[in-house]
């Protein structure tokens, strides 16, 4: 089920800034590949829980009550929304770039030199560099890419297949590249991980916002997301199955608990970051019935209403990609545009999807000068840069352009990015 434009305004009601920047410019928002916009229920959460729940945890009086209650509320949303066992599955770190360097040191004790770990040719650097840094301690014998194929965009699953073999100690994969949109089939990877002996991990920071995430369905180890690319605050949270989190490891000082969560948690938390993104939680639970004044049960119920609303993104998304992929009316789509390039996926995917990430190139016009123009001319948030991905490399390229859309966009919003880059590629002929 899509949604009507009633609730479309409902929900931007929801994102004080849906319409407008800070200086009250009207403007699309369609950078939000690089961080969503925050929804009010996440900001009022966290400024309540800054307040009121100040104290460290651990003691009697209200506020230390509070701030342990606010942490545990917010790792039952998060394992509800990712459907996990529970809680206890459920680590909070800086971001996930540091998350990430943690799970690599813990995994990497144990290994002799003569392992491999695998990831795609279009992983983010925060899923790069934590196992190329064991590389270059001669902790694994090599870190291979699985190819996509440039053209289409897709993963070659046959060239992963490969690489996987009994040496690999842990496959580690996008949900969804952040360039190119191209969603990884990651129950099938992971069988092919777990049937080799590896671990499997996912990266789903870019993927988080554009579908349901089920760690279960997935089969992974692992799985990590950020909360300031899913309507919330900065701040990351990484899923571990509860037998790695007592088995493994992390760095960690004497005093610190010797179990659960807490023990992969560096020094003091921040509870209005839990605050935060259990309010990022009640927000989408709201969005699978929002006519509903009873929020759900944490648990099973709260788990199924956050798995619906994230249906119900997906199907919205799906209609804002194909005007933006095959255009609208007159307005052709980016697929069309005779002098721009588009790079990734030009269709959806019938097993797994797409998400709404477009990256591409208009001839005649530089990166930055093309975001500039429509900023300056049409009022199109867009990125240009390099997104901390080998990507742009693999077609020559320094940098991309790229517009990523979330549900609070509206169509309007989509055919504006047409009718700017169909003016922009006219002018140019
Ligand atoms: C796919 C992907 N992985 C990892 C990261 C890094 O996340 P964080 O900033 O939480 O370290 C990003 C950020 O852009 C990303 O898009």
């Amino acid at each position: 089920m899509s949604f009507d434009p009633k609730l479309l305004r409902r929900i931007r009601r929801e994102f004080p800034m849906a319409e407008h920047d800070p200086s009250g410019r009207k403007r699309a928002f369609l950078d939000n590949g690089a961080g969503t916009l925050v929804t009010r229920k996440s900001a009022e959460a966290e400024a309540k829980a800054r307040l009121d729940w100040s104290a460290n945890v651990g003691n009697y009086f209200p506020e230390s009550q509070g701030a342990g209650q606010t942490i545990l509320e917010g790792r039952r949303a998060v394992a509800d929304f990712l459907r996990a066992e529970g809680p206890e599955t459920i680590i909070s770190g800086e971001s996930c770039t540091s998350l990430l360097f943690e799970l690599s040191y813990a995994l990497s004790r144990g290994l002799t030199g003569k392992e491999s770990i695998v990831v795609t040719g279009f992983e983010h650097y925060a899923n790069i560099n934590p196992w190329a840094e064991l590389g270059g301690m001669g902790m694994i014998e090599q870190l291979k890419f699985a190819r996509f194929d440039v053209n289409s965009g897709y993963l070659d699953m046959e060239d992963y297949k490969q690489l996987v073999d009994k040496n690999t100690k842990v496959v580690s994969v996008a949900a969804a590249s952040n360039v190119l949109g191209t969603r990884c089939h990651l129950t099938e990877m992971c069988k092919i991980a777990h049937d080799a002996g590896a671990y499997f991990l996912v990266d789903a920071v870019h993927h988080a916002a554009h579908g349901p995430t089920d760690v279960k369905k997935i089969g992974c180890d692992a799985l990590v997301f950020s909360g300031y690319k899913l309507f919330s605050r900065h701040g990351s949270f990484m899923y571990l199955t509860p037998e790695l989190v007592e088995k493994l490891h992390p760095y960690k000082v004497d005093s610190s608990p010797k179990h659960g969560p807490e023990k992969w948690e560096m020094g003091t938390r921040d509870q209005a970051m839990f605050a935060a993104i259990r309010g990022a939680m009640d927000y989408i639970a709201w969005l699978s019935n929002p006519s509903s004044r009873t929020p759900p049960k944490p648990g099973q119920q709260r788990s199924s209403k956050l798995k619906q609303a994230m249906e119900r993104i997906e199907a919205y998304e799906k209609d804002l990609t194909r005007i933006v992929l095959d255009g609208y009316g007159r307005l052709m789509g980016l697929r069309y545009i005779p002098s721009l390039t588009l790079f990734g996926p030009n269709e959806i995917d019938k097993k797994v999807g797409r998400d709404p990430t477009f990256a591409f190139k208009l001839a005649g016009y530089g990166d930055h000068e093309l975001s500039k123009i429509l900023w300056d001319k049409y009022g199109l948030a867009v990125g240009a840069e390099d997104y901390y991905s080998r990507v742009p490399a693999q077609y020559n390229a320094k940098t991309m352009v790229r517009a990523t859309f979330v549900h609070y966009n509206t169509k309007d919003e989509a055919q504006a990015l047409l009718r700017a880059l169909n003016e922009l590629s006219e002018k140019k002929k």
